[in-house]
């Protein structure tokens, strides 16, 4: 049994955790730097890339006590290398790097992406490769099969804005401030799906790709013409991006050769109820198990990071990456992936 460190400072969550390969979280901690950013609606990457240089040293300290374990315990040092903000993934990078060389272990780094992929395995042990996964966070939307640890096939992604993103922005357009996630999943709860009438971006089109940019501009309007309730807006968005996704699932999936039997979802929107139900019923119809990590470990966390990293020590070519391994502001999944047509900047 191996005992990995993991840190994560992609974005706007300082995070370490201690995960050993029998899927156990030894110790984990996160701190959140919602209030830092909250009055500027969302994340500054100065601001951010300070309060980790600020929390990681103390925090990494406080999980190997909370473990009661030392440095010289672990097996490896695990950090998320990218992609993110990239000042927030040097500072975790960079403290990894010294961890590593000063306690003589491994260091691997970690695609945030992956950490994400790979964190429904922590939770559940029966989950075997391939697997289907709808990877679903404030900055990507793909859908992608796992074939393996380091091996993904992007099947889908977004051609504007991710579907966090679309969250994030309906929350800012009804004045539930940041993030927005969870408050626009509240106040759908109240609401009727079915009062505005709401666009799907790209339902039914032959490739599997999203759009969720013109969901966007229509819950606007709706919102500007002062005909609708706020909670009818919400659940009207939530429903329409949850048909969307319903759709360009189901369009991916029927073009592969063959089924895998798992659909997966990761990544913060995976901590949405609805979606989670909707995914669920879909996974039926076509006989699927279908596998969503706890809530807590579907928003950023470091125990993914930890477990990535045990999933990378386990294989049999496992080799350390350098101390000089470069920090990726951008980092696909899949490097083969085609762009999606009409792509903005996303891949
Ligand atoms: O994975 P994550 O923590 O960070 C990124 O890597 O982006 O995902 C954060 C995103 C945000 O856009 C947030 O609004 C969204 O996940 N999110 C949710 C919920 N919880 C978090 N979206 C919808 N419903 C939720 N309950
Ligand atoms: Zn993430």
């Amino acid at each position: 049994m191996s005992l990995v460190l993991g840190i994560e400072s992609s974005c706007d969550e300082t995070a370490a955790a201690l995960v050993t390969s029998d899927r156990r979280i030894v110790a984990q901690r996160i701190a959140s730097q919602d209030e830092a950013h909250a009055p500027y609606g969302g994340v500054v990457p100065e601001i951010a890339a300070r309060a980790h240089a600020e929390r990681l040293g103390p925090m990494i300290e406080a999980v190997l006590a909370d473990g009661g374990v030392s440095l010289s315990d672990c097996d490896a040092i695990a950090a998320t290398a990218g992609p993110g903000l990239i000042g927030g993934v040097m500072v975790g990078l960079v403290s990894a790097k010294a961890l590593a060389m000063a306690s003589d272990k491994p260091l691997i780094a970690i695609n945030h992406l992956e950490g994400h992929a790979v964190s429904p395995r922590l939770a559940d042990s029966e989950l075997t490769f391939p697997y289907d996964l709808l990877l679903v966070s404030g900055g990507h939307c793909q859908i992608l099969r796992v074939e393996d640890v380091g091996e993904y096939r992007r099947l889908a992604t977004t051609i504007d804005d991710a579907l966090g993103e679309a969250f994030d922005k309906t929350a800012k357009i009804l004045g539930l401030g940041f993030p927005g996630g969870p408050a626009v999943e509240q106040l759908a709860m109240q609401g009727d799906p079915g009062a505005v009438a709401l666009p799907r971006p790209l339902k039914g089109s032959k490739e599997p790709h999203f759009s969720f940019a013109g969901l966007k501009s229509a819950v606007l309007r709706a919102q500007q013409s002062g005909d609708h309730k706020p909670e009818d807006i919400a659940a009207s968005f939530q429903q329409a991006a949850l048909d969307c996704v319903i759709d360009r699932l189901k369009r991916a999936l029927d073009a592969q050769e063959k089924p895998t039997g798992s659909l997966v979802v990761a990544g913060g929107v995976a901590a949405n109820m609805a979606i989670r139900g909707a995914l669920e019923r879909f996974a039926s119809t076509r006989d699927m198990r279908f596998i969503a990590p706890p809530p807590s470990l579907c928003t950023d966390n470091a125990a993914m990071i930890a477990w990535a990293g045990c999933e990378h020590l386990a294989r049999a070519n496992f080799a350390p990456d350098p101390l000089d391994f470069v920090a990726k502001p951008r980092w696909p999944l899949d490097p083969h992936a085609d762009p999606a047509r009409g792509a903005g900047v996303k891949a």
